[in-house]
C-alpha cells in the first residue's frame, strides 16, 4: 500500500488526480454532506492508519469549507494517520492582515492559528503576503508557498507577442516583477486607491512609450474584479488595446468574470488554483514540487 494518501474534498478531484501521479500518492475517498440542520457530516472511506494523509481543498469561499476540512483533519488523526497535511492551492483569509479600523479582527492570523491547530503542514500557491513576509509569521506549522510565476511566464512567452506586464497596484509588484523577469518583458505598476470593498481608483503613469506592446495586467487575486476593471478602464482611456488580464487565483465573486470581460478586457487567463472556465495556466508541476518538498521527497527528475 502506498504510504501517501491524497484525499480530495468535494470539487477538488481533478487537481488531486493531476497531483497523485506526480507525488506518487494514492487517491482516497471522503464523503462530505450536510445534515438537515446544516451541520457537516464527514467520513473517510480509505484506510489512513500509519499513513501520511494530504487533504486537498482549495479555500475560495472558505466559510462553507472550513468545518468539513477541520473535521476531516481530526478524523484522519483520530483514525491513526501518522501525519496530516493540507494542500490548499488558494489560501483564504490572507488579506485582512492588519487592523485597518478600530475593533476589526486580524483574520489572517486567526485563520492561520485555526489551520495550524489541525494540520501538520501546508502547501499553497502565491498566498497574499503583503504585510506578512512569510507564512511562518502567522502559521505555526511547516509551510510551502509555491510561486506560480514560472508557469505564468511560460504561458505568456508561448501565447503573447511583445508583452508589457502591468501591475494594477503596488501590492501586485511582486507578481508583475517575477513574471516579467521570467517572460523577458518589461513591467510597470499603476497607482491604486481603494475606496471600499468594491470601489477602487487607479492612475496610470506615462504609457506612451509602450504602445507597440501587448498590455498584460497581472494580479494575484481577482475577487470583485474592481481592481482589474479600473485598470482596464485606465489603459483603454489612454488608447492602449484591450489588455490580457491574468490572475493567479480566479476567485471571481458574483458576476466579476462577466463584468471584467464586459469592461473592455481582452482575454482573461487564470491559474488552476481555483477551478474556473478562465483557467489556462497549469500549476500542477509547481504544486507537486511544493508537496514533495514538504514531504521531504527528492525533487522529481525531468522527463
Ligand atoms: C489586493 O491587494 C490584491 O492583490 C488584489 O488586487 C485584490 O485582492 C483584488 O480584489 P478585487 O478583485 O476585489 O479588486
Amino acid at each position: 500500500m502506498n504510504n501517501t494518501l491524497l484525499l480530495p474534498l468535494p470539487g477538488n478531484d481533478s487537481l488531486a488526480d493531476a497531483l497523485a501521479t506526480r507525488i506518487d500518492a494514492e487517491i482516497g475517498k471522503v464523503t462530505v454532506r450536510r445534515f438537515p440542520d446544516r451541520e457537516s457530516y464527514v467520513r473517510i472511506e480509505s484506510p489512513v492508519e500509519g499513513r501520511t494523509v494530504l487533504l486537498c481543498c482549495t479555500l475560495d469561499r472558505p466559510d462553507d469549507k472550513i468545518m468539513p476540512l477541520l473535521f476531516l483533519a481530526e478524523a484522519a488523526r483520530d483514525l491513526g494517520a501518522e501525519k496530516v497535511g493540507l494542500v490548499a492551492p488558494y489560501l483564504a483569509y490572507m488579506r485582512q492582515d492588519h487592523r485597518f479600523q478600530p475593533g476589526e479582527g486580524i483574520t489572517s492570523f486567526y485563520f492561520a492559528q485555526l489551520l495550524s491547530s489541525v494540520v501538520d503542514g501546508l502547501v499553497t500557491v502565491d498566498p497574499h503576503l503583503h504585510r506578512h513576509r512569510s507564512l511562518e509569521e502567522i502559521y505555526s506549522i511547516p509551510c510551502r508557498a509555491v510561486r506560480a510565476a514560472p508557469a505564468i511566464s511560460n504561458w505568456i512567452r508561448t501565447h503573447l507577442p511583445r508583452p508589457l506586464l502591468i501591475g494594477p497596484d503596488r501590492e501586485s509588484e511582486q507578481w508583475a516583477a517575477a513574471v516579467a523577469a521570467g517572460a523577458g518583458a518589461p513591467y510597470l505598476i499603476l497607482e491604486k486607491i481603494r475606496r471600499g470593498d468594491r470601489e477602487v481608483e487607479i492612475s496610470l503613469p506615462m504609457a506612451d512609450r509602450w504602445r507597440d506592446r501587448t498590455p498584460v495586467l497581472i494580479d494575484d487575486i481577482i475577487s470583485s474584479g474592481g481592481t482589474m476593471i479600473e485598470a482596464v478602464g485606465q489603459l483603454r482611456r489612454v488608447g492602449l488595446p484591450p489588455p490580457v488580464c491574468i490572475g493567479v487565483h480566479a476567485v471571481f465573486a458574483d458576476q466579476a468574470h462577466a463584468d471584467l470581460l464586459a469592461s473592455g478586457a481582452g482575454q482573461v487567463a487564470t491559474c488552476n488554483t481555483i477551478p474556473h472556465p478562465s483557467n489556462r495556466i497549469d500549476i500542477g508541476d509547481l504544486l507537486a514540487e511544493g508537496i514533495r518538498s514538504l514531504l521531504t521527497l527528492p525533487p522529481s527528475s525531468p522527463e
